[in-house]
């Protein structure tokens, strides 16, 4: 009796796991690079090809996006990967900006402690050290396996022969031409009006790049390069000078690991937030079988909201760079710690934000930043988040090398309790203080499923990547969905502060809005921003793989 009642319920188990959706994204059998620009993914797809691995592609589409994508594309920015090699060893890069050694705690402020408007944002007074050089050759050089001149050979033929300029492209040039024509002048050799077809050129990067090519990392921190960036920035009145770029490093760090049900998630430690934030999401999710409603029912999105919304404050209060500051992350990540967070949520009625911390901010929209999913032939993935944190950076654009400068100081929180562009109010954790890295959203993750590579993911939009990344992951895994549906499929955000649910439109009905406020949400009907553009790799039962590729921008995926 007891064999025929354990068979009947593995028959139930088998019956109730669900089939992974049909895919809808392009399908490939081998390899696959999906980023925010066609040209950017073909050059990666190029070096995988001719037998390079995913290692080798992200340094040829990392570069090629400061080309492409200039938006957040760089190499005067930084930021995050995560790997996962095919034999199963994990491991995450930190590639962000550092403070200056001239950087103090009060560098925003005026004389009566109230943050100056625009001068972590606006110009040199915001760059921080870049990183991207240094992460690109410390891949390289730890995993590459083709020349590094050979990478960037196809990089430089691009800068040569320009990229051409699409609609979306023009209309985010149109948007912040006045702000770059402010910071650089009407002489700036970055922008000359282009329209939707013209060929946007930066006569001086391939310059830059060929130099680079030559002698190596150096060049950047150490060589003719290093010495224009300094006198450039320094000039313009920034803070970042020769000593800085010398004694820039990026650093190999541990993931956060943690399992969803029969998930493995592997995503970005601090000094990024991502990793923590979308772990203390998950598990404060876990015992109420999200899936069980739609994706875009008042359940699912008050579950998600009341995580979301202890989680960023959390993230916000506790979260800095390792180096500097003691994370209490064995608590923070606890079992224990997390189910406490939510014996405060009731399915009747919303938790006041008040009620979990104080504050009241305004939320700016924003999709800076840029992320691309690498999948090679051998097995290897990549998961990659770079940034010149606004758009085009600080706008501040550099003749001379052809690229533009980061504002990530605006990461840091200036003044304890005051928002940053992103809305985030920080804490005495993520403090100025010369050499340090600012907290960071960002959230390259990669997804074990059974002990093999399923997924692949990552989203810019500041504030919005974490719960951009955590969205598309539930939207395949709980709801079914392929990559590429998951990906299209609108999202909706809640960081906490300010206390509001902000969705994209379409997807969600008047109907389900009405429900949440009469339970006491918030929703923020003027807002409908885009909400992160997500580039992803699913790998199907057969092996092959399913991009996801994000039509809120020009996102691309090339493979073969
Ligand atoms: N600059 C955006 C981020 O690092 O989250």
């Amino acid at each position: 009796m007891q064999r025929i009642i354990y068979g009947v319920l593995i028959v139930m188990a088998v019956a109730c796991t669900k089939a992974p959706a049909e895919p809808t994204g392009l399908v490939t059998k081998n390899a696959m690079v999906v980023s925010a620009r066609e040209e950017a993914s073909a050059i990666g797809a190029k070096i995988l090809q001719r037998g390079g691995n995913a290692f080798d592609a992200m340094v040829g589409t990392e570069l090629a996006l400061a080309v492409a994508y200039p938006f957040a594309g760089n190499l005067g920015g930084g930021g995050f990967m995560v790997y996962r090699k095919s034999n199963g060893d994990v491991g995450a890069l930190d590639y962000r900006e550092k403070a200056p050694m001239a950087a103090h705690k009060d560098m925003y402020l005026d004389s009566t402690g109230t943050v100056i408007p625009g001068l972590s944002t606006k110009g040199a007074t915001g760059v921080a050290v870049p990183g991207t050089i240094a992460g690109m050759f410390e891949v390289h050089r730890q995993f590459g396996t083709i020349p590094m001149n050979e990478i960037i050979e196809p990089v430089i033929e691009l800068v040569e022969a320009g990229v051409m300029v699409t609609e979306k492209q023009a209309a985010r040039l149109d948007k912040y031409w006045e702000d770059i024509i402010e910071i650089n002048g009407d002489n700036t050799l970055f922008y000359n009006k282009c329209e939707v077809g013209d060929t946007l050129r930066y006569p001086s990067l391939a310059n830059t790049l060929k130099r680079i090519s030559i002698n190596g990392r150096d060049e950047f921190y150490k060589g003719e390069t290093a010495k224009i960036l300094a006198d450039f920035i320094q000039d313009n009145g920034g803070y970042v000078s020769v000593e800085d770029l010398a004694a820039y490093e990026a650093k190999w760090r541990q993931p956060i690991i943690f399992n969803y049900k029969d998930l493995r998630l592997i995503s970005m430690c601090p000094p990024s937030s991502g990793g923590v934030t979308i772990n203390q999401i998950f598990k404060m999710l876990e015992p109420y079988d999200i899936g069980d409603d739609d994706y875009n029912s008042a359940r699912t999105l008050q579950l998600f909201t009341e995580a979301a919304r202890r989680a960023y404050a959390d993230r916000n209060y506790f979260l800095g760079d390792p180096d500097f500051v003691d994370i209490p992350l064995d608590v923070l990540l606890s079992q224990d710690y997390l189910e406490e967070r939510m014996q405060s949520f009731s399915f009747d009625r919303a938790t006041l934000s008040s009620d979990i911390r104080e504050g009241s901010v305004l939320m700016a929209e924003h999709d800076e930043t840029t992320h691309y999913s690498i999948v090679d032939q051998y097995g290897n993935a990549v998961s990659v988040t770079t940034t010149l944190n606004g758009a085009y950076g600080s706008k501040l654009y550099c003749d001379e090398l052809g690229f533009f400068l980061n504002n990530e100081m605006d990461d840091f929180s200036a003044k304890p309790g005051v928002p940053n562009m992103f809305g985030l109010i920080g804490a005495e954790a993520n403090s100025i203080a010369p050499g340090k890295r600012m907290l960071s959203s960002m959230t390259p993750t990669i997804i074990e499923k059974d002990g093999n590579l399923w997924m692949v993911v990552g989203s810019p939009g500041g504030s919005k990547i974490i719960t951009a990344v955590a969205q598309t992951i539930l939207y395949v895994y709980e709801f079914n969905m392929s990559m590429q549906e998951a990906v299209n499929t609108p999202r909706f955000h809640h960081q906490w502060l300010p206390d509001e649910i902000v969705f994209e439109p379409g997807g969600f009905s008047e109907e389900t809005k009405d429900k949440l406020r009469k339970k006491g949400y918030i929703i923020n009907e003027k807002l409908t921003p885009i909400m992160g553009k997500v580039d992803g790799i699913r790998i199907l039962p057969d092996g092959s793989l399913e991009g996801g590729a994000d039509r809120r921008g020009d996102d691309t995926a090339v493979g073969f």
